[in-house]
C-alpha cells in the first residue's frame, strides 16, 4: 500500500517536472522568437536598403525611399501580383523608380530582382534580389560572381530599340552565358517588361 503511495507520488512528481519543463521551453522559445524577431525584420531592412542604394545612387534622391512606397498590381509585366515600388525624389520632385520585379521564367523558377529607372526612363541599376539557378551556370546574374548585371546599366527601352532588349541568341544585344541561355534571357524579358510598364505609367507612378 505504501509502495504504491511512493509510486503515484514519484509519478506526480515526475509529471509536474515535465509539466514545468513544457512550459519554461515553451516561455523561452516565445521569449527568444520575441527578441529576434525584430533584429532579423531590421536586417532584412537593412539589406533592402543596401541593394536599392546600388541600384539608385544615394546623391540623386533626398527623401525616404522606403516610406515612399506603393504598392501596385501589374502582374503581366512585373511578375507577381502585388510589387512594391519605392519612390526616389530629390527636392520633391521625381528623381526615380526602384522596382521589385520576378522573372518567373529562370532555369529554377522565379528570379527576383530590384530594378531602378531614373526619371528619364534609364536603367540606374539592376540586382538579383534571390534565385535558384544552377551554381555555375545561371549564377553569373550575381555582381559578386560576374559583372553580367551591370550591363543594364544606362539602357532604356523606346520602339526604335525594342528589338534589342534580347539576348545574343535572340539576335538581341545582352550577353548569354556559355551553356546556359535560359537564366539571363529571362532577366532580359523581366527588365524589358519592368521599363515597357515605367513608360506606360509615366508620371503617375510618383502620385
Ligand atoms: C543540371 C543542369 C542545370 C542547368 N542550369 C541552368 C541554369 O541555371 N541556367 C541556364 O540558363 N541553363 C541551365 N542549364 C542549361 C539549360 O538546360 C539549357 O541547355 C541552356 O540554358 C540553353 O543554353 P544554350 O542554348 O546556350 O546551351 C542547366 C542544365 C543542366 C543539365
Amino acid at each position: 500500500m505504501k509502495s504504491e503511495l511512493n509510486l503515484q507520488q514519484t509519478m506526480l512528481r515526475a509529471a509536474g517536472l515535465l509539466s514545468l519543463f513544457v512550459v519554461v521551453s515553451v516561455g523561452l522559445l516565445i521569449g527568444v522568437n520575441a527578441f529576434t524577431k525584430p533584429k532579423i525584420a531590421e536586417a532584412e531592412r537593412l539589406a533592402l536598403l543596401q541593394t536599392i542604394n546600388q541600384v539608385m545612387p544615394a546623391e540623386r534622391y533626398n527623401n525616404s525611399l522606403i516610406e515612399d512606397s506603393i504598392e501596385v498590381e501589374a502582374p503581366e509585366f512585373l511578375g507577381a501580383n502585388q510589387t512594391r515600388i519605392y519612390r526616389a525624389r530629390l527636392d520633391n520632385q521625381p528623381a526615380g523608380l526602384v522596382i521589385e520585379t520576378i522573372a518567373p521564367n529562370g532555369y529554377s523558377g522565379n528570379i527576383y530582382l530590384l530594378v531602378g529607372v531614373l526619371a528619364d526612363g534609364t536603367v540606374a541599376g539592376v540586382r538579383v534580389l534571390s534565385h535558384r539557378e544552377t551554381p555555375g551556370l545561371g549564377d553569373k546574374i550575381e555582381l559578386r560572381k560576374d559583372n553580367w548585371i551591370l550591363s543594364f546599366n544606362g539602357k532604356n527601352l523606346t520602339t526604335d530599340n525594342a528589338r534589342r532588349w534580347a539576348v545574343k541568341r535572340d539576335r538581341g544585344e545582352f550577353d548569354q552565358f556559355t551553356g546556359a541561355t535560359i537564366t539571363p534571357r529571362a532577366i532580359v524579358g523581366a527588365v524589358r517588361n519592368t521599363l515597357e510598364y515605367v513608360n506606360q505609367q509615366g508620371a503617375q507612378l510618383y502620385d
